[in-house]
């Protein structure tokens, strides 16, 4: 069998979205799906079996908001600042512009945003920036190319993962990319999860989980290639490819891509072997993990969750955690405060600079903002508070 099960997360809702009231979830409503990973060995592509439709995960009510982090700002203006000296693109598009972290760093009349969700595209709309509030596919490159003939460079950015259909997603990309253009595309990296055992990657939204290896075996379907690479922090671990049409020999192939193509068979992602190993990681984290929050409750000691992320979510309802062990969550996404988190009922309060005051612990469920998180929080970690994290293993962040 090329395509095999490796990691069962169990009952999971649908990460964002955020309950406005308590309420159980049920499997027969389809507000609970059974969440389980798998490897196909021929293609070496991660992926989840669920799909659940586009539009009833991406629509105007979507709460993600890139710009609500201090680290995802500067890593947007940084990579702005590389595009135009590296490329300088005369126009640019970016699939799934958000709330327009990256676009706000460009000439008004150089870059188009594309976002299917209408709430998020709006705000960039409002800023005087073009912005399509639709889905990435063919029918929207059609249009794009009678209007504008060829974009020098495509950016994605933590939105492939969430698309189905990677063919038309690619087919698209090759019809409106000019012959020498660039299309720079930015996810989760799989060895970076497999490393950290962040198994909180992977949810409803995260269709795909690459790795230089399965993007290699992707693009080659579509006469592209990676010509250079990048590993960055973002995300828990992400990586950026810099992908180039087959027959453009103006950009060089640097050694970078074979360097981690290398580095990923070395640790064994192209074998099910690997995968099978993190699965029993991933279920020793959770029992370590209940094992201090137990002690915690037991000790009637305080603790809030920092950061409802959709990677939080995965990892409450994995673990079976509910309101007896973290009473309460802080974020500060408007869209987020005073829901509660999908699956658990656990309610997510506003964050302000004093709300750790009265706790013991904080869970970080932003682990991949930690450093940001320590630094903002640094007064009442002096004070004693201990930040729990469950990467790479539970335990408390000295
Ligand atoms: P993120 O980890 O980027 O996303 P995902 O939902 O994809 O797992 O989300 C970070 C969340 O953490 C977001 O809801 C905002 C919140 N957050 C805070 O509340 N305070 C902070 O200081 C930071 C950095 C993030």
């Amino acid at each position: 069998m090329t395509i095999k099960k490796f990691l069962k997360l169990g009952l999971q809702p649908l990460a964002n979205q955020y309950q406005k009231k308590q309420i159980r979830l049920s499997v027969k409503k389809g507000q609970l799906y059974n969440l389980n990973i798998f490897f196909n060995s021929k293609s070496k592509l991660v992926s989840i079996s669920k799909r659940i439709p586009s539009e009833k995960m991406f629509n105007s009510k979507y709460p993600y908001r890139s710009s609500m982090s201090k680290t995802m700002r500067a890593s947007f203006k940084d990579l702005s600042k590389k595009i135009k000296r590296r490329f300088k693109p005369n126009l640019l598009l970016e699939i799934g512009s958000n709330d327009g972290a990256l676009i706000k760093n460009f000439d008004k009349e150089k870059i188009i945003g594309v976002e299917p969700c209408k709430n998020l595209a709006k705000i960039t709309k409002n800023d005087g920036y073009l912005t399509y509030d639709k889905y990435w596919n063919f029918d929207l490159a059609k249009k794009l190319k009678k209007k504008f003939k060829s974009v020098d460079v495509i950016y994605s950015a933590n939105t492939l993962t969430h698309i189905s259909n990677l063919t038309d997603v690619f087919q698209s990309i090759k019809y409106l990319l000019s012959e020498q253009g660039t299309v720079i595309i930015e996810d989760p990296s799989l060895l970076e999860c497999i490393k950290k055992n962040s198994y909180d990657q992977f949810y409803n939204e995260h269709i795909y989980l690459f790795s230089g290896l399965a993007m290699k075996n992707l693009l080659r379907r579509f006469d592209f290639e990676i010509f250079d690479l990048e590993n960055l922090s973002t995300h828990g671990g992400s990586l950026r490819y810099y992908i180039k049409r087959k027959s453009n020999k103006k950009q060089k192939v640097t050694n970078k891509v074979d360097s981690q193509i290398k580095e990923e068979i070395r640790f064994g992602l192209h074998k099910y072997n690997t995968y099978k190993r993190f699965s029993f990681n991933v279920s020793e984290s959770k029992k370590k993990l209940l094992q201090i929050l137990n002690k915690i409750k037991k000790d009637k000691k305080k603790i809030i969750g920092y950061g409802a992320t959709a990677k939080a979510v995965t990892v409450l309802n994995y673990c079976d955690i509910n309101k007896d062990l973290i009473p309460i969550f802080t974020d500060t996404t408007p869209e987020k405060i005073n829901n509660y988190i999908p699956g658990r009922n656990i309610k997510i309060s506003k964050y302000n600079k004093n709300i750790l005051k009265n706790y013991d612990y904080a869970f970080l469920g932003a682990w991949n903002f930690k450093k940001e998180i320590i630094q903002k929080e640094k007064k009442f970690i002096k004070k004693g508070l201990k930040f729990l994290t469950h990467v790479p293993y539970p335990k408390f962040i000295k």
